[in-house]
């Protein structure tokens, strides 16, 4: 039985998705964010496909025919809205200097972590017409397959099954402490940057959650970088000076092969291909990204040659594709539990803080530096729930449901109990907040 907070907000929720419909897709939010972006229809999927199964397969069929002819599934497809304001627009990517871009529909040049396989999986869990989804899922599959041949081909020069991302945009992590390293190496001189003007700071309470103008001249620097050489993988790969292996990508890559094995098998295909895929990045991902004195997963910067030491919870997320054994996933368990994500006293903070509250420079209310997000909430949960961690996964579950009760819909949260912040942070209306939350409700 739901509980009539549970009810009111569900309607909320489906409300918020509503409202965020342009007609052909779901804006992430109604004006911070409103073209298409690329994870967020993966996650705003899943929730639709509880209630809507129309808008679930329309939402994924838009992002798709927006997919590169090498198989790259763009992290943003540019809608029509009249008056929407984001930077940097198609006029700054200029992605129509790309032989490689579609026809027809105006992309951004880079990509996102790959949710669609266990997006589709799920959508196909929870429909209540597991036939139609079944046909959905025939439409998809090679097109799927088609961006992690992509992510495999073109990401992973040295043959390790570990793709890499070439913008902090990419993992969609933008502003986390594990890019600070990398991004700070790069000799961006401002005189040499083009001029451009931020669009994100307008609402006042979020402008200073944001990533710095430090960060943006250099997600500026690297776009420039991309668009100047077409976007050719060759050269981008050769000349791009941030080149990081995140395990966050990674894991969600693993996840998604192991459902493109369960899709595949579901409709007869030949799987030996994601099979094969799967096998060797759970491989290399232990091999190469395990801490083991640490009890987690690290980044590997491939231009630099040094691992990245992950103190966000970017590195507990291998659970999500059963990455770990039984032993390391009781360790990123013990890792969770401790005061990294606890901090001093039982009640301290909701699950789960997206950095170590430890860390000399966590900011509760700044972006990917502290606050709580969903979709990682959502996420972890799932990996919880592999291990038989019942008990966390419960606490997980509850945590992240207590926030959106308490504030909304919002984009992240300040994960201190007992915190004065009277709203959640970023923008409000979020849509995979919402979608999230309709399937949490679920379950
Ligand atoms: N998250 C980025 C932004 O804030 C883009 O993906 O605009």
């Amino acid at each position: 039985m739901r509980k009539p907070t549970e009810e009111s907000l569900l309607a909320a929720a489906k409300g918020i998705l509503h409202k965020n419909w342009t007609g052909t897709f779901t804006k992430p939010a109604p004006s911070l964010y409103p073209h298409q972006w690329n994870w967020d229809a993966g996650f705003i999927a899943i929730g639709y496909a509880h209630f809507d199964l129309d808008k679930a397969e329309a939402e994924l069929r838009h992002l798709f025919r927006a997919q590169w002819k090498n198989g790259m599934l763009p992290q943003i497809v540019f809608g029509q809205e009249a008056g929407a304001r984001y930077f940097p627009g198609p006029d700054f990517w200029q992605t129509d200097q790309a032989a490689a871009a579609p026809q027809g529909v105006v992309t951004s040049g880079i990509t996102m972590p790959p949710v669609h396989g266990f997006a589709l999986w799920r959508m196909y869990e929870v429909s209540a017409d597991p036939g139609r989804t079944k046909a959905f899922l025939r439409e998809m599959y090679p097109k799927v397959l088609a961006f992690h041949r992509y992510l495999y081909r073109h990401r992973d020069p040295n043959d390790e099954a570990l793709v890499y991302v070439r913008h902090p945009w990419e993992p969609g992590t933008d502003n986390s402490p594990t890019w600070d390293r990398p991004l700070r190496r790069m000799k961006v001189q401002k005189d040499q940057l083009p001029a451009y003007q931020r669009q994100d700071l307008q609402n006042p309470k979020a402008a200073a959650h944001r990533p710095t103008d430090e960060d943006y001249d250099r997600f500026v620097f690297l776009v420039d970088l991309f668009r100047r050489n077409r976007y050719e993988e060759e050269l981008l790969d050769e000349l791009c000076p941030f080149k990081v292996q995140d395990p966050l990508f990674n894991a969600i890559l693993a996840w998604s092969n192991e459902c493109l094995i369960h899709i595949g098998s579901l409709l007869g295909e030949n799987v030996e291909e994601p099979m094969h895929w799967h096998e060797h990045t759970i491989h290399s991902l232990n091999e190469k990204l395990w801490n083991e004195a640490e009890g987690c997963y690290d980044a590997y910067d491939l231009v630099a040659g040094e691992r990245l030491p992950c103190r966000t919870n970017s590195g507990l997320m291998p659970l999500i594709g059963e990455v770990p054994t039984q032993e390391q996933a009781e360790r990123i368990l013990k890792k969770l539990e401790s005061r990294a994500f606890c901090g001093q006293s039982p009640d301290e903070v909701y699950w789960c803080p997206t950095y170590d509250l430890r860390a000399a420079d966590i900011d509760f209310e700044k972006y990917w530096r502290g606050p709580v997000w969903i979709n990682m909430n959502w996420l972890l949960y799932q990996g919880l729930l592999r291990y038989d961690f019942d008990e966390a996964a419960e606490r997980l579950r509850n945590d992240t449901l207590a926030l959106l009760e308490r504030y909304g819909f919002y984009e992240y949260f300040d994960p201190r109990r007992h915190s004065k912040t009277a709203e959640g942070f970023g923008t409000g209306q979020f849509s995979w907040s919402a979608a999230l939350y309709i399937d949490l409700l679920s379950r």
